[in-house]
């Protein structure tokens, strides 16, 4: 398998779990302590080799932007006030070597639709995506064991987590046969199915290593669950032609993008790595 260099962070979503506080604001801006969730995201895939940050962005979501853009008269401000510290880390948001890159999803189609905006960035490498609101603490980044996984499987990898039968129905669900102790390779996947349906409890979580043939199976995928083109279906489709895995990962994840994931990573992260 190539190199993995190109990260996807869809950022284009509506984010209406938080209305009001994402009325005017990117839910990927709201920040657990005093870091807003796009930044551990990409903080993550740094840490994994990635040099080019592909963002797909939508209405409302220019913050976004501005957060990972230099801001010279603050930086002065905080210069002339001898405040180092906190010039440090407004400088020290991305590396020199990592580029950013922002391209629109014109409506909120669906996660897959909204990966498939970026194929003509990413071309013809295997790209990983990570989604904001599932935050991830772990001592080796989560995209670095994807990545590592890839290359070992010379496949598709996906992250997955062993969760509740009774929450099936808010996640993508893999089936499939051991390959060992942490990795699937995957038979089937379906999005959302009740409890009863579900093929096992082996549910998807934000984080991709995808080979590009993803895209000609999102150009084929048709709207699915709540009217969106699904990134589970595309990767359905992919399966029938390539190799698909999932990986249980070392790490503690919070569901950012609901309340009480939101809340809990506050509480926890703010303890761990702020002394609160
Ligand atoms: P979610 O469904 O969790 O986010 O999508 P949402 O739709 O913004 O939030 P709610 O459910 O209304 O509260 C997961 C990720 O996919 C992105 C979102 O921005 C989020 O990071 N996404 C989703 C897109 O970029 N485009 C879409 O069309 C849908």
């Amino acid at each position: 398998m190539k190199p993995i260099r190109k990260a996807v962070f869809p950022v284009a979503g509506l984010g209406t779990r938080f209305l009001p506080a994402t009325k005017a604001m990117p839910k990927e801006m709201l920040p657990i302590v005093d870091k807003p969730l796009i930044q551990y995201a990409v903080e993550e895939a740094i840490a994994a080799g990635i040099t080019d940050l592909i963002f797909i962005t939508g209405r409302n979501k220019r913050a976004i932007e501005d957060h990972f853009d230099s801001v010279p008269e603050l930086e002065a401000e905080l210069a002339a006030k001898n405040k180092n510290e906190l010039l440090e880390i407004v400088r020290n948001i991305l590396p020199s070597n990592v580029n950013c890159i922002y391209t629109r999803q014109p409506a909120p189609l669906g996660l897959g639709h909204a990966v498939l905006c970026a194929a003509p960035i990413v071309g013809n490498e295997p790209f990983v995506v990570l989604l904001a609101d599932d935050l991830i603490d772990a001592k080796v980044s989560v995209t670095q064991q994807l990545v590592e996984a890839a290359h070992r499987q010379n496949g598709s990898v996906i992250a997955i987590q062993d969760i509740d039968r009774n929450h099936t129905d808010k996640y993508g669900i893999i089936s499939g046969e051991a390959v060992d102790e942490k990795t699937t390779r995957l038979a089937g996947i379906v999005e959302k199915p009740a409890p009863s349906a579900a093929p096992s409890t082996l549910a998807v979580v934000g984080r991709y290593v995808l080979e590009p043939e993803i895209f000609e199976h999102l150009r084929k995928t048709q709207a699915g669950v709540g009217g969106e083109i699904q990134l589970t279906d595309g990767i359905a489709s992919l399966l029938t032609a390539r190799p698909v895995f999932g990986l249980q990962y070392e790490g503690m994840r919070y569901d950012c993008g609901s309340k009480a994931g939101f809340f809990q990573a506050t509480l926890e992260l703010g303890r761990k790595y702020h002394g609160l």
